[in-house]
């Protein structure tokens, strides 16, 4: 069975990112000239996913907003023969693409966000894709490397990358075996109770079954729903693989990530790239 379904969590209220955050969605800021949020979009849309389901909150209609018709501006731009502009408001939802939004009324944790998602992906494996996280592997984009890890093994996958151990206690973090089977995971552990420093990097491929987990999973680390929780859950009826992720990852829900992460997309830009190098290399002069 292929993967059509990817779930993106957005319903947090950025409060990390103030007060950038207080009237826009964090996942709205731009890196570069583009939304976070279409960064986690375009990279399921190549991954092979068609329809999203976006997680969010009654604050947050913005978000819905972009990925939909501008009848206003596109008008505008149409009669005044805008056509590359035109082009690009038409498409921050890639062609044939479907994205559905839930709500998730209470902040309760990651695990119970995906969980809101149920309804919508029903008995189908699904992608799920953290938008304060952008990875970069042109080659193949870390939701298709679980896609394909998917095809191959039919089981839930789940993308991992070694981070410091000042680190660890930041995200779940997975034991692994020797064959690439995830043995245990643990929510932001101490670095002397973890049991590697492989990190759950944003990326995840699940089986439906993860949604029976998470509607047995009490509240875990910080009061929250966590999706760590309901994935240990699951390591005791269903194997789940490592897909260890080799290219770029950048926390851009956290300022000075976002930052480093537009130093690095502004570099590489087509358009922007040469001129911003140069003006930076400027800048450290002065
Ligand atoms: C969440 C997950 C954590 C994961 C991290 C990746 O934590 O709970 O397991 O490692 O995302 O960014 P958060 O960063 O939301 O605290």
């Amino acid at each position: 069975m292929s993967v059509k379904f990817a779930v993106i969590p957005a319903a947090g209220l950025g409060s990390r990112f103030l007060p950038a955050t207080k009237a826009i969605p964090k996942e709205l800021i731009p890196l570069v000239d583009k939304p976070l949020i279409q960064y986690v979009v375009e990279e399921a849309y190549e991954a092979g996913i068609e329809t999203v389901v976006l997680v969010t909150h009654a604050a947050k209609s913005a978000l819905e907003n972009h990925f939909d018709v501008q009848y206003e501006l596109e008008t505008e731009l149409e009669q005044r023969n805008k056509l590359a502009l035109l082009g690009i408001a038409r498409n921050t939802l890639p062609a044939g693409m479907n994205i559905v939004s839930v709500r998730q009324g209470k902040a309760l944790g990651l695990g119970h966000a995906v969980a809101c998602a149920a309804p919508v992906v029903q008995n189908n494996p699904f992608a799920v894709l953290l938008p304060d996280v952008i990875c970069y592997q042109p080659a193949q984009n870390a939701t298709a490397q679980l896609v394909a890890a998917y095809a191959q093994h039919q089981t839930s996958v789940i993308a991992l990358q070694s981070v410091p151990p000042s680190e660890v206690h930041k995200y779940g973090i997975a034991g692994v075996d020797e064959a690439g089977k995830i043995t245990q995971l643990i929510e932001k552990p101490a670095v002397d109770k973890a049991p590697s420093n492989l990190a759950v990097l944003g990326r995840y491929l699940f089986t439906p079954r993860i949604l029976q987990a998470l509607a047995q999973t009490q509240r875990g680390v910080g009061g929250e729903i966590q999706l760590t929780d309901a994935m240990q859950a699951l390591l005791q009826h269903e194997t789940m693989r490592a897909a260890t992720f080799t290219g770029e990852v950048h926390d851009c829900g956290d300022k000075l990530g976002f930052l480093a992460a537009t130093l690095t997309f502004a570099q590489r830009h087509p358009e922007l790239g040469a001129a911003f190098k140069a003006q930076l290399k400027q800048a450290l002069m002065e």
